[in-house]
């Protein structure tokens, strides 16, 4: 185990250099992932651009080939999805446990091959989890739904449309419900929907395909459901976290980025925060500069659906609080155990109080290099912000959390001037040796 440990990379940042220079945004994990599964949908081609190299990627990918996809790769990102017959109609436990987005091809499945097994994707480290509203709104388009030996059974000769009220504001969910409706029996409403922006991107990728869907964006999408769905191209929206992300590591070290290839008008929320944290930002149609003249001051924030700030960075704003100005409050209202980078970053000395799911923080001068492990996709990047601030060396353990969701993630950072590389070995032996 121990032998284990040391030889799985680890990120090496040395802190100090404020982030200064030019990057190009990826393509939308969590755009991508739905859009895949929507070629399930369809015996003809589906042509994807601006498809971001993720593991969450290559997992969804191969799910998709076990049940008859031909995949064809046009470029790093570009690539052809064609799926004439469906050979199999299960995803096993050992792709959802890995990303839970494998729910997502239930509702596709269950609306073309009227069928599908879905493992249960079970709690993970963030949260409970469940599945429970993708299932209640099956069902009530008419789907016949067992769950045993950890395994969704889906089964609808034909799913019919129908009012749905989800209990809760869910991404997947709506996406699922979605799909599995454009090819039902009449029209479908789906009331308190999810508005986030990856919702509009599938909803545009559907109606290339020539489904009806209309709505998404809001929180009431009416699908009129059709008898077939065609070939189409759609080009994946630009991934608002990893922008938020690099905007966040700027703010934090006092630098100056220029992000291409990607949209403020997606990132609201997370601009206004920025700005109150002393940025000063501008923006175009696809571009934003962020330039920081001064040490940040904090910022309170409070997560919850969109457009108001996103759980997914609310980590990264956690550590830009910890080297601010003053004291912030952070509560997380999405998921329950979202807060696990918190003891990682006080092994960096940061002063961070936390009650239920809110943490006090009070912002200190420096942060200091330290072993750190990543818990999750998020809290990695909140690492790495803290990496690059901190006084010294720091080895963040468990990147592969990091792999998931986060394109060529080193090299973009050395483009900005970080010092930062991935190495094996032993986490004490790298931070004493570590050389730039
Ligand atoms: N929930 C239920 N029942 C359900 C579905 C969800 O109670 O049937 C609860 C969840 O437990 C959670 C809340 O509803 O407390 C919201 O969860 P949601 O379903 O919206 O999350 P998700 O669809 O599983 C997506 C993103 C996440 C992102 C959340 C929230 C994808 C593939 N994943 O997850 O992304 O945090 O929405 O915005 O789209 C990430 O990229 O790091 C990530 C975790």
């Amino acid at each position: 185990m121990f032998f284990m440990q040391e030889s799985m990379p680890k990120l090496l940042i040395q802190g100090g250099k404020p982030l200064r220079g030019e990057v190009r945004i990826s393509g939308a994990k969590n755009a991508a992932l739905p859009v895949l599964c929507a070629a399930l949908l369809t015996r003809e081609t589906l042509a994807i651009r601006n498809i971001p190299q993720l593991n969450d990627v290559t997992t969804m990918l191969a799910l998709l080939t076990q049940m008859g996809v031909s995949i064809k790769t046009e470029t790093n990102n570009a690539i052809e999805l064609s799926v004439e017959n469906l050979t199999c109609l299960t995803a096993p436990y050992e792709m959802v446990k890995t990303m839970r987005a494998a729910i997502l091809v239930l509702g596709p499945l269950l609306a073309r091959a009227g069928e599908a097994t879905i493992s249960l994707p079970g709690g993970c480290a963030i949260g409970m989890r469940p599945v429970d509203q993708h299932i209640k709104g099956l069902e009530a388009m008419g789907a016949e739904i067992t769950i045993k030996h950890g395994y969704i059974h889906a089964v609808a000769k034909k799913l019919r449309g129908t009012r749905i009220v989800m209990d809760i504001v869910t991404v997947t969910g709506t996406e699922n419900l979605m799909m599995a409706a454009t090819l039902a029996q009449g029209t479908t409403i789906i009331e308190n929907a999810a508005r986030e922006p990856e919702v509009i991107d599938l909803a545009n990728c559907l109606n290339a395909m020539g489904a009806k869907v209309r709505g998404a964006g809001s929180d009431i999408i009416t699908i009129e459901g059709v008898s077939t769905l065609h070939g189409a191209m759609h080009t994946v929206m630009p991934d608002r976290i990893e922008t938020g992300t690099f905007l966040a590591a700027a703010c934090a070290t006092g630098g100056d980025i220029f992000l291409k290839e990607t949209n403020a008008r997606l990132l609201d929320a997370v601009l206004d925060k920025l700005t109150e944290a002393g940025a000063g930002i501008q923006s175009g149609d696809n571009w934003i500069h962020l330039k920081m003249n001064t040490k940040p001051r904090a910022v309170n924030l409070r997560t919850a659906p969109y457009p108001a700030f996103p759980t997914d960075m609310q980590a990264q704003f956690m550590s830009l609080n910890c080297v601010a100005d003053g004291t912030a409050i952070i509560t997380e209202t999405i998921f329950e155990n979202r807060l696990m980078h918190v003891q990682e970053l006080k092994r960096m000395n940061a002063d961070i109080k936390v009650e239920g799911h809110t943490a006090i923080i009070r912002g200190i001068t420096q942060l200091d290099g330290a072993n750190v492990m990543a818990t999750d996709l998020r809290a990695s990047a909140s690492l790495i912000i803290a990496g690059l601030v901190a006084q010294g060396v720091t080895v963040i353990d468990r990147i592969y959390h990091l792999d998931r969701g986060y394109e060529a993630i080193e090299e973009k950072l050395s483009a900005l001037g970080a010092h930062i590389k991935r190495a094996v070995g032993n986490s004490c032996d790298l931070a004493r040796t570590a050389e730039w």
